[in-house]
């Protein structure tokens, strides 16, 4: 599915105005977690990239850490909470299985946004932005709160090698408005799923029936920690990331050297190195944060987005391409330029 130009309706422009970031308070690095696994820095570090990441402490929540990101984004784009119309929370770890958005909004006291919850896990910051940018798009909303936040230490089987090195928890925002079309920053999108290989990386449900009257039961169950097959998900994501990149890329007729900075899904860094080779975009444009944070999962592209924003390397007016990619399977790709709080 393409985006760049809608099929009908009103279009207006998306402006990406501010960002805000938060994370967990434990810092875990490599050589602590072979207390726990058979591993070590160095396995870590050369096959991801990945020298710490940074777990929810005991006071600390997915609704926490998400509201956190969405305040400090609030308070760069100068808006007050009131003037918000939704609050779009891309999570695959609520704190509630209904849905973590509405306690979000209630803590950010945005008592006039609409707030729900949408996953697709990695992959999932990006389908909210584009998902928020239709409202904005449409005129049926002017400001909206998009965040990404995933708190995955509490799904990780913490004895598993294979997988328990990857991740961590965090959260990025970032606040939309509706904007003329000719400042639209939101240049153009790509999204794709494959359910048919969903089993490569998942959370699965144990299922069970239990009596429930005369002749009737229910299912129950539990859901197990995340299963992981990586080299599959690891040829996953060098052979569609740069598939959906190029084609963003011809969608919107935009070469790799009119980009400013490559902001992939974090997940590992030699997945970033081959994407950036084969669109020989140098590494000093790759944006990458993994080596503190790990996988954040819907967090990593929003957050990686603040810190950039902050300390100065993205200005306004620059284009970023930005793709996501991960369970369901799922991946998508954007073409963002950055506008900033004005
Ligand atoms: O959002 C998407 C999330 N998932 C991903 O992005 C995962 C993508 N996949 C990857 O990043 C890589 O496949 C991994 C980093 C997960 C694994 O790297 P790999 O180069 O594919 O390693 P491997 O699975 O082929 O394992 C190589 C060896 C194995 O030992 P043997 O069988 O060759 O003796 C593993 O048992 O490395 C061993 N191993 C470890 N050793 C030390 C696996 N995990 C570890 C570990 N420490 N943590």
């Amino acid at each position: 599915m393409a985006g760049s130009a809608p099929l009908s309706g009103p279009s207006g422009g998306v402006a990406l105005v501010a960002s805000g970031s938060a994370r967990g308070e434990q810092q875990i690095s490599n050589d602590q977690l072979g207390q726990r696994v058979d591993t070590n820095d160095e396995w870590i570090r050369t096959r991801t990239g990945i020298q710490a990441r940074r777990i929810c402490g005991p006071d600390q929540s997915l609704s926490g850490l998400a509201a956190d990101a969405g305040r400090e984004a609030l308070s760069m784009a100068g808006w007050d909470a009131d003037s918000l119309d939704l609050v779009l929370l891309a999570t695959s770890t609520p704190d509630d299985l209904f849905g973590s958005a509405p306690k979000v909004q209630a803590l950010l006291g945005a008592r006039n946004a609409v707030a729900f919850d949408l996953t697709a896990a990695c992959s999932g910051f990006l389908f909210a932005l584009i998902t928020a940018s239709q409202f904005l798009r449409t005129g049926a909303m002017r400001r909206v709160l998009v965040i990404g936040a995933d708190q995955l230490s509490s799904w990780v089987d913490w004895d598993d090698r294979r997988s328990c090195v990857l991740f961590g928890d965090g959260a990025g925002a970032l606040a939309l408005e509706a904007c003329p079309a000719d400042q639209d920053g939101l240049l153009g999108f790509q999204m794709r799923s494959d359910g048919s290989r969903g089993e490569c990386l998942n959370v699965p449900q144990s299922r069970d029936r239990r009596p429930l009257v005369d002749g009737s039961s229910h299912q129950g169950g539990h859901y197990e920690p995340i299963q992981m097959i990586g080299q599959e998900v690891y040829k996953f994501a060098v052979r569609e990331v740069p598939a959906i990149l190029k084609a963003l890329l011809q969608d919107t007729a935009t070469s790799a050297d009119q980009l400013d900075w490559l902001l992939l899904h974090q997940a590992n860094q030699r997945i970033l190195d081959a994407v950036a080779d084969r669109f020989a975009i140098p590494h000093s444009q790759v944006l990458t944060n993994l080596a503190n944070y790990g996988n954040t999962s819907a967090a990593t592209i929003p957050l990686m987005l603040d810190e950039a924003v902050r300390d100065g390397r993205i200005q306004p007016g620059h284009r970023i391409a930005s793709s996501g990619f991960g369970a369901g399977l799922s991946w998508g790709a954007a073409l963002l330029r950055w506008q900033g709080p004005s």
